[in-house]
């Protein structure tokens, strides 16, 4: 079972998970870091930045894989993800650039993105912390429903709804990409801590539905079940379809602060 752990904004949510990476980086200073895209992590960047600022934590060796990218975007396009984590992470974190990986969503060189990127990962000898958002299909990453719980890194058609829940950051709808390229479940599954932040009432069905709900391709966030090492990390309106919630509570406050998550 996923640990559940239930905090009051996310701004707690921030400090929490940004603990448990910067705890990983004192560690393991060339850790491998799994980045999302989206607004849901944007706390734990903030408070991960000021940590790294208050703290003077040397981050030069630490890499970074980003989940998933949009295929078709002109290089530099401001929506892309790979300047989406250049502004969000790279910069404010201090991280060196090219240890900084994004799928390559160029359409010329598409059809081996996908085989590059696992091969990438794998030299890097896997990642270690997994941050993960979820969409309101239940798509973690641009996985969407009906994504084989193997999947590797490979090319996807977007729903329309995760078009319309994107078209927010562009000047039009139409001009959300119809496809992507994402790291598979699979993939996904090999990170060694997955961390799935989600916070406000709209994500509650999909968290319930990961947590809870039985593990199905229709569901591609219940994939966290079958990780021995999954927490997630949600606010009050986020939890509030998790029939389990009183246990998780209790598990969380009679956990040792040592463990951390
Ligand atoms: C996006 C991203 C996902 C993200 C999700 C939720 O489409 N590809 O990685 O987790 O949808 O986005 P948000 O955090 O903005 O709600």
């Amino acid at each position: 079972m996923a640990e559940v752990v239930i905090v009051g904004d996310e701004e707690a949510a921030g400090r929490l998970v940004a603990d448990a990476i910067v705890s990983l980086i004192r560690s393991k200073p060339d850790a491998v870091l799994g980045l999302a895209t989206g607004s849901t992590p944007l706390a734990t960047y903030r408070a991960l930045a000021d940590r790294i600022a208050d703290e003077s934590i040397d981050v030069r060796g630490v890499r970074g894989f980003a989940l998933d990218e949009y295929v078709g975007l002109p290089a530099g396009h401001p929506e892309s993800y790979r300047a989406v984590i250049t502004r969000e992470v790279v910069e404010p974190l201090g991280l060196t650039p090219e240890l900084v990986r994004v799928p390559n969503g160029d359409p010329a060189s598409i059809e081996h993105a996908g085989a590059d990127y696992e091969a990438a990962i794998g030299a890097a000898g896997g990642v270690d912390l997994q941050i993960l958002g979820i969409g309101r299909t239940g798509h973690i990453g641009f996985n969407e429903p009906g994504s084989s719980l193997a999947s590797l890194t490979r090319v996807k058609t977007l729903t329309e709804r995760t078009r319309a829940d994107n078209a927010r950051f562009f000047d039009a709808p139409d001009d959300v990409p119809m496809h992507c390229i994402t790291q598979g479940i699979g993939t996904i599954l090999r990170a060694r801590h997955l961390v799935l932040l989600a916070f406000g009432e709209a994500k509650a069905h999909a968290v319930a539905a990961a947590v809870e709900g039985p593990v199905t391709a229709s569901q591609p966030g219940s994939a966290i079940q079958l990780h021995p090492h999954a927490t997630v990390v949600v606010d009050e309106a986020a939890a509030s379809e998790l029939v389990n919630l009183a246990y998780y509570r209790h598990a969380w406050s009679n956990k040792p602060r040592w463990q951390g998550i």
